[in-house]
């Protein structure tokens, strides 16, 4: 199953409780255009030169250990691209044509693996169309920067929201609800709520529960 939507619209919190629940693998597709750009970063490279990008995602394809841990070339990077100067820049390289290419072909393979909530902007629409649920989460701007700062403690609120509203600008190209997905509004419900109402739509879809 599928989960998409903005930043800060509960997207990881529902997909790992509810992979939890139903016993599917979870996927973090964001965290896979987050790796690569840290490992950009670190190694010096001109975050929007294409065909470098390209190169190097191809070279460091990107693993899930069993703990969940991200990893690119061998590094464990699960801490490093949660940090504010990846928020910044994170979005000038997912919206490069060719690194979004092998982000997908990688996360069709990942996807192969079993049963799996994936999270992600285009995972109902264009990585996995078959998916049988597809939910695609929305929520209020404040209530959106006001879990991300709950998530960067320490971190000045204003430049967190003007960070924000800068990446929905960019990623917005990539943002693409898959026309079957169930759309929900997460501003005034807990996390509990919105599994709930996710979980529903597996036993409707998945009489099995599978
Ligand atoms: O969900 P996130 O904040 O960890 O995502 C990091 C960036 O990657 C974000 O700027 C949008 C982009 N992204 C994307 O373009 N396509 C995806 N399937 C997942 C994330």
């Amino acid at each position: 199953m599928t989960i998409d939507g903005p930043a800060g619209a509960g997207k990881s919190t529902v997909a790992r409780a509810l992979a939890a629940k139903l016993g599917f693998r979870y996927l973090d597709t964001g965290a896979m255009y987050r790796a690569l750009t840290w490992l950009a970063s670190e190694r010096g490279a001109e975050l929007e030169d294409e065909a470098l990008l390209a190169e190097l995602g191809r070279a460091n394809p990107i693993d899930f250990d069993s703990e969940g841990h991200t990893r690119i070339g061998g590094i464990d990077v699960t801490e490093a691209i949660r940090r504010p100067e990846v928020d910044r820049v994170v979005s000038l390289v997912a919206r490069q044509a060719e690194v979004r290419l092998i982000m997908r072909e990688r996360q069709r393979e990942l996807a192969a693996l079993g049963d799996s909530v994936i999270e992600g902007r285009d995972i109902g629409s264009v990585v996995v169309p078959g998916a049988e649920v597809k939910v695609y989460l929305v929520a209020d701007e404040g209530v959106r920067a006001g879990r991300r700062l709950a998530e960067r403690p320490g971190s000045p609120a204003k430049a967190l929201a003007a960070d924000m509203r800068r990446r929905d600008e960019r990623d917005a190209p990539q943002m693409q609800p898959a026309p079957d997905a169930v759309h929900i509004d997460t501003t005034d419900l807990s996390v509990e709520q919105v599994v709930e109402r996710i979980e529903a739509l597996v036993t409707e879809k998945l009489p099995s529960g599978r």
